[in-house]
C-alpha cells in the first residue's frame, strides 16, 4: 500500500488555461409530478464546480496524457486492464466509537504523566497493555511491530508515531513537543454521499478552523490540504482556513485517478463524479526556499478502499527534504518515519489487510521474523 505506492508526476503543466465546453448532461427525468430539471436549472454550487472544471480541464487533460503515455511505456500501466478484485478485509473495530467513549477519559497531563509511550516487544511480537486514546505511541525500531486493540492486531510501521483520538482530544499531539515540516491532511468534509454511506462521521468546516495547525508546524512547514471537488471547501480552505493558520497558499495540485490501463475512472466531463481531487499547498509563515510549481498534476491507479488516497512521501519530498518531519492529519494509515492522528489512525493497518511476502528490505519487517514485509492486496479503481 502506500509504503511503496508509486506515483507518477509532471511539472508545469499548461500554465495557460483554455476553456473548453462540455457537453452538459444535467437534465433528470422526473418521476411522478416533479418537473423536468432543465440545462439552465443548475444551482450556483454547480455552475461554480462547471467554471472550476472548464478552468483546469486542459491541465488535467495534457497532464494526464503525458503520465499515462510514460506509465505505459514504464510498464506501470498496462494497456490490458486486469484488475483483480477481491473482497476486501473486513475492520472489527469501530475505532471511531472507541475514540468518542475515550473522550471521557482524563488527559495523561491531567497526572502529568509523559504523553509519549513506546511499542515495546514483550513475547517477540505483541504488545498489549498500551493506551491508545490518551498518549502518542512510537514505534522507534527500524522493523515493524504489533499492538492489539480490543484482541485486533495491528501492524505498526518502523519509526513512526500516532494518536488514535476524537478531534476535541488531541491535547496530547500538540504536548508531544515536535514541530513538523510537512502536514497533510484529509478532512471529513461534508458531503452527501459520505453522509449516506454512514462511512465516517464530518466535521463543519468551521470546526476544522480550530485544528491547532500552528502549535505543531515549523517555520515554513508546508502544509497540504486534500479537498472534495466542492468549489465552495476550495474557496473555504484558501481564503478562510489558511489566513486563519497564517498560511500562504502556494499552489493548487490535482490527483487523477486512472484504472490500470490508464483511462479516467470516471469520464472527465462526467457532471456527477470527477476522476481527479485538488491538493491545496500553502507554507506557514516563512519564505519559500525550495520553489514550488503553482500546479501540477499526479496521476495513480487508486486503492480499492473507499477515499483512501496515496501517500504523498516522495512526491513532496523535493520541497521539504529528506530528512523532514512529516505530520497526517485525519488518517486512517501509518506511513513508516511519519506521525499520525485521527480517530481511525489505525484502521487500515489491521492485520486483515497485510499479506506476509519475503523481501530483502528491513523497512517492512516484523519483529521476531526473519524478514517479511506486509502489503496490501493490490489496488483496484473504486
Ligand atoms: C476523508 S477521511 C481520511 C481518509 C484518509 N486520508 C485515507 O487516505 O484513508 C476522514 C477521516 O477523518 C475522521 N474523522 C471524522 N470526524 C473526526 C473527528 N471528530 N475526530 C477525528 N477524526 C475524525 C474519519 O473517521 C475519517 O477517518
Amino acid at each position: 500500500m502506500a509504503w511503496g505506492e508509486k506515483l507518477l508526476s509532471l511539472l508545469d503543466l499548461g500554465l495557460t488555461i483554455h476553456v473548453w465546453r462540455v457537453g452538459l448532461t444535467c437534465q433528470v427525468l422526473s418521476l411522478g409530478n416533479k418537473r423536468k430539471r432543465k440545462r439552465n436549472d443548475l444551482n450556483q454550487g454547480e455552475i461554480d464546480s462547471l467554471a472550476f472544471h472548464h478552468k483546469i480541464r486542459s491541465a488535467i487533460l495534457e497532464g494526464t496524457k503525458s503520465l499515462v503515455d510514460a506509465g505505459l511505456s514504464c510498464e506501470y500501466l498496462s494497456e490490458v486492464n486486469d484488475a483483480r478484485e477481491g473482497p476486501l478485509p473486513s475492520q472489527e473495530c469501530n475505532l471511531a466509537a472507541l475514540c468518542d467513549m475515550a473522550k471521557e477519559l482524563p488527559l495523561v497531563s491531567e497526572h502529568g504523566e509523559d504523553p509519549v509511550q513506546f511499542i515495546e516487544s514483550e513475547d517477540g511480537c505483541s504488545t498489549t497493555h498500551l493506551d491508545l486514546f490518551t498518549r502518542i505511541t512510537e514505534n522507534c525500531m527500524d522493523f515493524a511491530m504489533e499492538v492489539m486493540l480490543m484482541g485486533e492486531k495491528y501492524i505498526i510501521p518502523p519509526r513512526c508515531a500516532f494518536l488514535l483520538s476524537d478531534f476535541a482530544r488531541m491535547q496530547p499531539l500538540v504536548g508531544y513537543g515536535r514541530f513538523f515540516d510537512l502536514i497533510v491532511l484529509d478532512p471529513p468534509w461534508e458531503n452527501k454521499s459520505v453522509k449516506r454511506s454512514g462511512r465516517y462521521s464530518f466535521l463543519p468546516s468551521s470546526q476544522l478552523k480550530r485544528l491547532p495547525v500552528p502549535l505543531l508546524a515549523s517555520t515554513g512547514c508546508v502544509v497540504v490540504t486534500w479537498v472534495t471537488n466542492r468549489p465552495s471547501h476550495l474557496r473555504f480552505v484558501r481564503d478562510e482556513l489558511y489566513p486563519h493558520w497564517g498560511v500562504e497558499v502556494l499552489a493548487e495540485w490535482f490527483w487523477v485517478k486512472v484504472t490500470r490501463s490508464g483511462e479516467y475512472v470516471f469520464p472527465l466531463d462526467s457532471p456527477h463524479k470527477k476522476p481527479y481531487e485538488v491538493l491545496v499547498l500553502g507554507r506557514y509563515r516563512g519564505k519559500t526556499e525550495l520553489p514550488m510549481e503553482e500546479q501540477r498534476v499526479i496521476v495513480s491507479v487508486p486503492s480499492a478502499l473507499h477515499s483512501h488516497k496515496p501517500s504523498l512521501s516522495e512526491v513532496l519530498s523535493p520541497y521539504v527534504g529528506a530528512d523532514a518531519r512529516c505530520l497526517e492529519l485525519f488518517a486512517r494509515s501509518l506511513q513508516p518515519g511519519w506521525t499520525s492522528w485521527g480517530n481511525e489512525v489505525i484502521k487500515f493497518q489491521h492485520v486483515s489487510y497485510y499479506t506476509m511476502e519475503p523481501t530483502d528490505t528491513a523497512t517492512g519487517s516484523l519483529h521476531g521474523e526473519s524478514s517479511p514485509h506486509f502489503s496490501l492486496p493490490p489496488p483496484t479503481p473504486d
